[in-house]
């Protein structure tokens, strides 16, 4: 009977052993389902599906992080608030990390090319704006007033729409945004300390020409364009686009993943 009890309790802890990890299932299936993706080529609906059901589920637990961590102290120097990057997984296909926000801190406006991009807010309140181009066309060249000397100078710029703007509170589902559609150009403000965990299929690779670029967002009212919106549209919905190079204030830096494991095939 004692070694019944014995086996038993070797059994169970075999098989808590065996127990896959929220990471090891989101690492799995991200295999599984950007292996036939590509630049521009978005997962399938279902592919989708079981990437946000898995997400959907996942907090600040399933990868270690703790809102108590030393990463979500906001020193009091002033200027950007230092932003974490812990790196989980990447390979050709698609890559996994998560952004740690202390209050405050900002991820300014960024594009994702030929992306689909799934953000997941394990912890905390932050605020998304997200635009999409309205169009293809190339930038619109333009004027305006450089604020410094009030001398006009030339900018190019291209419209956008604006596609979200609003807080997120976790737990809340997964944001999904695609190459042309469901904002791919966005910005995290952190209201409070936050933590986001970030797949992209495929991952940015300049050589490949999928470079992380930033964007200046400028009221559609600002600049004298010679361009209509459709009569029932708002203006406040719009807003020029300006590339500019990173932010001199932005400052993201990497730290080393401490989570559970994950094994890669
Ligand atoms: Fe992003």
């Amino acid at each position: 009977m004692g070694m019944e009890k014995v086996l038993g309790k070797k059994m169970k802890r075999k098989l808590r052993h065996k127990k896959v990890t929220a990471v090891q299932k989101l690492y799995d299936t991200c295999r599984e389902v950007f292996s036939t993706c590509g630049p521009g080529i978005v997962p399938t609906a279902d592919g989708i599906e079981r990437l946000k059901v898995i997400l959907n589920e996942m907090t600040e637990l399933d990868v270690g992080v703790r809102p108590s961590m030393p990463y979500f102290k906001v020193k009091e120097s002033g200027g950007f608030p230092k932003i974490t990057y812990l790196h989980l997984s990447e390979c050709d296909k698609f890559s996994i990390g998560i952004f740690l926000l202390p209050p405050s801190g900002v991820l300014p406006l960024h594009n994702h090319p030929q992306m689909t991009v799934f953000s997941k807010l394990l912890f905390g309140t932050m605020h998304i704006k997200a635009y999409d181009w309205v169009d293809d066309v190339a930038s619109i060249p333009t004027l305006k007033a450089d604020s410094s000397e009030g001398e006009i100078v030339p900018v190019s710029v291209r419209l956008a729409k604006l596609k979200v703007n609003s807080d997120f509170t976790a737990p809340c589902d997964t944001s999904i945004l695609y190459p042309t559609d469901g904002g791919n150009m966005h910005c995290f403000t952190a209201i409070t300390a936050c933590a986001v965990l970030d797949v992209l299929g495929p991952p940015y690779c300049d050589p490949e020409g999928r470079h992380c670029q930033y964007y200046r967002a400028h009221p559609f009212t600002s600049l004298s364009v010679d361009k209509k919106l459709p009569d029932d549209e708002k203006t406040e919905n719009y807003a020029w686009l300006e590339e500019i190079d990173k932010p001199a204030g932005l400052s993201v830096v990497g730290a080393l993943y401490n989570g559970p494991k994950i094994i890669e095939k």
